[in-house]
């Protein structure tokens, strides 16, 4: 079913997110024809533009970053819809008189500092009703100012209009954990303490700061990735079986989990800071050398941590964590590591040399599903080596993924909250990573890159990272 009267709204039209992602992600909509058959595409920022001037801006964005190919008259069905409304000092006032339905989705694509103040404009517009608002995080920068923001939102719109966007909840490998994991007899049956040694969850990136500097320095790795993408990517992983896959059931049961996860101990946690390396094959610099990043900044473009969490599903389960800018390559990947045979036959391999089964579930860049087990060598003698089944996207399924964002908002258009992030979720995973931001550790330096400084294998130890 699709929703037919609804206006869709960008506030920050003209900035990164809306020309990377809103903006080509509305035309991927377009194309498959799962836009509101009613209602305009209204952009709007600070900054004049004419109609024109808009529209030409979102051609180039979305030539340079839809997934669909270019049509001309997917083109042109979107551009009659678009409108750009110039609203200086974020006066709200004429956005009223430019809607054509009684519904809308207001995506705020501009810094969170704003959130609250929009929020109240839309209020004294008398917008409330009918609005369903799209935020990104960085939701807060810590856990009181997370509870400030959610304060302010909630004295003006109910928590069911508010859709908090964590787009890594809407990639489609994220989405296939909860298909593999409940759709699959086998594997809930060995997704717990007894069968499982350890988890390790990788978000690693090669790129730098991508002229983000200003952004990153209030940020850091902690809070750019570690309190939202990984938290939620974990809870999905190991949370129980919800009562039913609806979207309260499962947000439900994602917050339960992050209320067992126990808040991080500094002593298990590695801060690092890139130096000066290369990356990508070409010479990188230093983060303190990035553009608007301070010559002594203390920030953490890598962090590591060991978690666990307290249930009877998990307790004495290690769960390691690690994102970092600047590392060998891109990869974001969760690898599930049995435990080791209790004796072995071979007498060609003892014990401690039998790799464990292993589950690696590939988020990007490829997506895909490895499970390692030995196999016997053809040979006269039990040789054993470790060898793997795989299932990949690409190979099973024609069809490309959806982009995160496309997912998200047609989502949103539909009202289905259930890939948003609920208010709990968000001041539990700030509760989880507050003590690391109260007393962060000293900061390691790894060369640009490099797996991150030398403490985060210490950290794992005696294990060795399953990328590095
Ligand atoms: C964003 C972070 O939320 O996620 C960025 O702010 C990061 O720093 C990005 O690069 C990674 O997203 P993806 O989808 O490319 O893994």
């Amino acid at each position: 079913m699709t929703v037919e009267n609804l206006d869709i709204v960008i506030v920050g039209a003209t900035g990164n997110l809306a020309k990377r992602k809103l903006l080509p992600a509305l035309y991927d909509l377009e194309v498959q024809g799962l836009l509101p058959a009613q209602g305009r595409v209204i952009g709007t920022a600070r900054s004049p533009y004419s109609q024109e001037a808009f529209r030409s801006m979102a051609r180039e964005a979305i030539g340079a970053e839809a997934r669909s190919a270019w049509d001309d008259e997917t083109w042109a069905g979107l551009a009659a819809r678009l409108k750009y409304i110039q609203l200086p000092d974020g006066d709200l006032s004429q956005l009223r008189a430019e809607l054509t339905q009684a519904e809308r989705l207001i995506f705020l694509a501009i810094p969170p500092s704003y959130f609250g103040s929009t929020a109240r404009g839309l209020a004294e517009q008398g917008l409330v009703e009918g609005t369903r608002l799209l935020i990104e995080k960085p939701f807060g920068r810590d856990l009181e100012s997370a509870r400030d923001l959610d304060r302010e939102l909630r004295s003006v719109l109910d928590e069911s209009q508010i859709f908090r966007i964590d787009h890594y909840l809407g990639k489609e490998t994220v989405q296939n954990i909860l298909v593999f994991r409940f759709g699959n007899a086998v594997f809930e049956r060995i997704w717990n303490r007894d069968a499982i040694d350890h988890i390790e969850i990788t978000v690693a990136e090669s790129v730098g700061m991508e002229g983000r500097g200003y952004f990153y320095e209030e940020v850091g790795a902690l809070r750019d990735i570690v309190q939202n993408h990984m938290l939620q990517v974990l809870s999905v992983l190991t949370m129980e079986p919800p009562a039913s896959f609806d979207a309260e059931a499962i947000r439900d049961e994602k917050v339960k989990l992050l209320r067992a996860v126990q808040p991080l101990d500094p002593a298990n946690i590695v801060r690092g800071q890139y130096t000066r390396g290369m990356a990508d094959g070409r010479e990188a610099p230093a983060y303190r050398e990035e553009e608007n990043v301070a010559p002594d900044s203390d920030v953490e473009t890598f962090a590591a941590a060991k978690i666990e969490i307290e249930n009877w599903r998990w307790a004495g389960v290690p769960i390691y964590l690690r994102t970092g800018k600047r590392l060998p390559f891109r990869s974001t990947e969760i690898e599930i590591a049995f435990k080791t045979v209790p004796r072995t036959y071979f007498e060609a391999t003892p014990v401690e040399h039998v790799s464990p089964n292993t589950l690696t579930l590939c988020i990007q860049p490829e997506e895909e599903i490895t499970f390692s087990f030995l196999a016997k060598v053809p040979g006269q003698e039990i040789n054993v080596k470790q060898v793997s089944m795989n299932f990949s996207y690409d190979s099973a399924f024609s069809a490309e993924p959806a982009e995160a964002y496309e997912r998200l908002i047609h989502d949103a258009i539909e009202g289905d909250r259930t890939l948003f992030v609920r208010a709990d979720s968000v001041e539990r995973a700030w509760e989880i990573v507050q003590p690391a931001l109260d007393n962060p550790p000293p900061l390691g330096f790894y060369v640009a890159g490099s797996w991150g400084p030398f403490e985060s294998d210490e950290l794992i130890s005696p294990l060795t990272w399953h990328l590095r």
